[in-house]
């Protein structure tokens, strides 16, 4: 059974780790995922954005895949499926599909937008059991074409949102999504420090979890942070074993361009990727 994030993301904030969240593509994905939150009782989010929703032909897709495969999987950790960076109507869709967690991206917005849209949504959140992200401070880079210049949130933006109702908040520290270029300053830990001084209990979140070297990933969970997002740190496992699989020209051999065959490989680099990220964010176990 699918889960709202907030349990979870409540207990790691005060059990001071984070959850992470790993976005899905496929079968494969969501089956390498789920299996490593299983064997390492660890809670998960699995993140789908709107361009993978469509990717995998439509949220009603993925909540039939995903509901599906814990049953037979025999998944017992809890498992929330998240919307991620969603607009106002896809949080819509993802709420009728059957997702139990949506993100509400309204950072692009003046604030006083992002307030009355998020107002809404956690109405409608509130009365269906979903969990609801916000996002205050546009996250860097480029994720599925929704591009983000990198800013720092406003503290007291973040409070305002943050008291609207909402589970978690996304607060943009000087994160970005994807690689990190080599001139970056790394994370603003002075704002991440105010952030929660004014938000109190509230877990925060972390985008662009790829590439954030350990130490900083460390201390942004002691600062408050209880929920890190990674995606295309996987796409780059996945990426790398599969080329290596196709040079060794194991594709050509016997029955080795077998789908179930030629991305067995990159699978199984999706969960060793999770694994470290799991081990490193400390929610390993945290689900027994
Ligand atoms: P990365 O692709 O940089 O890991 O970021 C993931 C993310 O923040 C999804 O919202």
């Amino acid at each position: 059974m699918l889960v709202s994030a907030q349990e979870m993301l409540q207990k790691a904030k005060a059990g001071k780790y984070a959850v992470g969240q790993f976005n899905i593509n496929n079968l494969e994905w969501t089956k390498a995922i789920l299996s490593t939150a299983q064997e390492l009782k660890s809670p998960v989010i699995l993140g789908v954005s709107e361009g993978a929703g469509k990717y995998m032909t439509g949220y009603k897709t993925v909540v039939g895949m995903v509901k599906g495969m814990m049953e037979e999987m025999n998944i017992t950790v809890p498992v929330a499926l998240h919307l991620d960076h969603g607009g106002y109507e896809g949080c819509l869709k993802c709420v009728e599909a059957g997702f139990s967690s949506i993100m509400f991206d309204g950072s692009h917005y003046p604030i006083e937008e992002n307030i009355a849209k998020t107002t809404e949504l956690v109405k409608i959140c509130k009365e269906k059991g979903l969990s609801l992200e916000a996002e205050v401070g546009s996250i860097g880079g480029e994720e599925d074409g929704v591009v983000g210049a990198g800013e720092v949130a406003d503290p007291q933006e973040c409070k305002s949102i943050a008291d609207l109702g909402i589970t978690m908040l996304a607060a943009g520290i000087g994160n970005i999504h994807g690689k990190y270029p080599e001139n970056w300053k790394g994370l603003s830990f002075e704002t991440l420090d105010e952030i929660q001084k004014l938000t109190g209990d509230m877990p925060l979140v972390l985008h662009g979890g790829t590439g954030i070297p350990e130490d900083m990933i460390k201390k942004a969970i002691s600062l408050g942070v209880a929920k890190i997002n990674v995606n295309t740190e996987c796409q780059l496992s996945f990426a790398d074993a599969t080329r290596k699989y196709i040079e060794a020209g194991k594709d050509q051999q016997g029955k080795g361009f077998d789908p179930r065959k030629l991305l067995a490989p990159g699978t199984e680099a999706i969960k060793a990727t999770v694994k470290e990220k799991m081990e490193l964010f400390g929610s390993v176990g945290k689900a027994e």
